[in-house]
């Protein structure tokens, strides 16, 4: 299975957001784009309960485990295990820039130790079968510079990792907050690209902004994939045609409603007492059409019903 992964379109790993539920919605729109989970540290997998951490369904195949950690024994372990659950790739988190993280010397603050990355990548190729792979920034602070990022990719490449998932703006450590991270620095898809041209052999997918298929189109031609995080989760009927227009296999054949119908059949079958934590994932699904707004509040009231949303779609145009 790994090795067939194909990485043209992945879905990023977001914090509260990319969890079990919204990745089974997403499945309902593409079959084929790769997903990851949010981010989970090293410590949870080995100290809290995995099965709740890690445990997922079998049509979210292909997908990511993204590890957050330091320890490279810890990190080896929560590895081994997350790989016994079925995981298709081991991806670690060298870009996260927030304050709890950078506690815990992990996330971005890692790009600033290339070495010890090298030794987390050799430790964990040496001992885990399936693909490692590294999120990271194009830079940090004022270490910003082409040759930085270069020599990053060179020495962590150099200890077996071929796949580098690159979000194209460097991380702030201080001063900004997390959600700011992701706005103040400027996008530079050229370094990502030239990155592309410096490694060839490598698998660079170029993460940050990517909102449309046309954008898509104009990316690929420099990269071997897009990761897309934000647009993903606001709109995602946007993944509708990825499988037919990407992947060429048999596109959706779903509408928004039909989506929302096979999602809300998901919903009634989950022993959950609050369903909203499932429902709100659907808020962006009637992103641009009539009663956008209506509709995510609904989805996102913790009294939300199924009943409730059946109504709503039942009425809808
Ligand atoms: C709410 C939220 C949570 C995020 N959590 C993570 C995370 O757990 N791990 C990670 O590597 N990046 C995380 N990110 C960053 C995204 O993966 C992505 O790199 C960033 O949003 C840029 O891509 P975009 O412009 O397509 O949104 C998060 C982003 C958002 C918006």
């Amino acid at each position: 299975m790994s090795s067939l992964i194909k990485r043209l379109v992945s879905i990023a790993p977001m914090m509260e957001h990319t969890d079990k539920h919204f990745r089974y919605l997403i499945r309902c729109i593409s079959k084929h784009s790769l997903l990851f989970t949010e981010m989970i540290t090293s410590a949870a997998i080995i100290n809290g309960d995995h099965k709740k951490l890690l445990s997922f369904n079998v049509v979210e195949h292909p997908i990511a485990v993204q590890i957050g950690g330091r320890d490279i024994e810890e990190i080896l372990s929560a590895s081994l295990i997350a790989e016994s659950y079925g995981y298709d790739e081991i991806n670690l988190n060298i870009g996260c820039p927030s304050s709890s993280v950078q506690n815990g010397g992990f996330g971005a603050c890692l790009m600033l130790d290339k070495k010890h990355v090298g030794d987390i990548v050799h430790t964990l190729s040496n001992n885990v079968k399936i693909p490692i792979s590294i999120k990271c920034r194009i830079g940090v602070d004022d270490l910003d510079t082409y040759s930085f990022l270069y020599d990053f990719i060179k020495e962590v490449s150099s200890s077996r990792c071929n796949i580098f998932y690159v979000h194209a703006r460097k991380a702030l450590l201080s001063g900004v907050s997390p959600r700011d991270n992701r706005r103040i620095p400027k996008l530079d898809y050229d370094r990502v690209y030239k990155l592309k041209q410096d490694f060839p052999h490598l698998e660079i997918i170029l993460n940050g902004g990517v909102n449309s298929l046309e954008n898509y189109s104009d990316i690929i031609n420099h990269v071997d994939g897009v990761m897309i995080g934000r647009t993903a989760y606001k709109n995602p009927y946007i993944l509708s045609d990825v499988d037919s227009h990407i992947y060429n296999s048999p596109g959706l054949v779903d509408s928004i409603k039909g989506i929302a119908c096979q999602y809300l059949d998901y919903v009634s079958q989950q022993r959950i007492t609050k369903l909203f934590h499932l429902t709100k994932h659907m808020q962006g699904l009637w992103y641009g059409r009539q009663n956008a707004a209506v509709f995510r509040r609904l989805v996102t009231e913790p009294s939300c019903t199924v009943k409730q949303i059946q109504e709503f779609i039942a009425k809808a145009n």
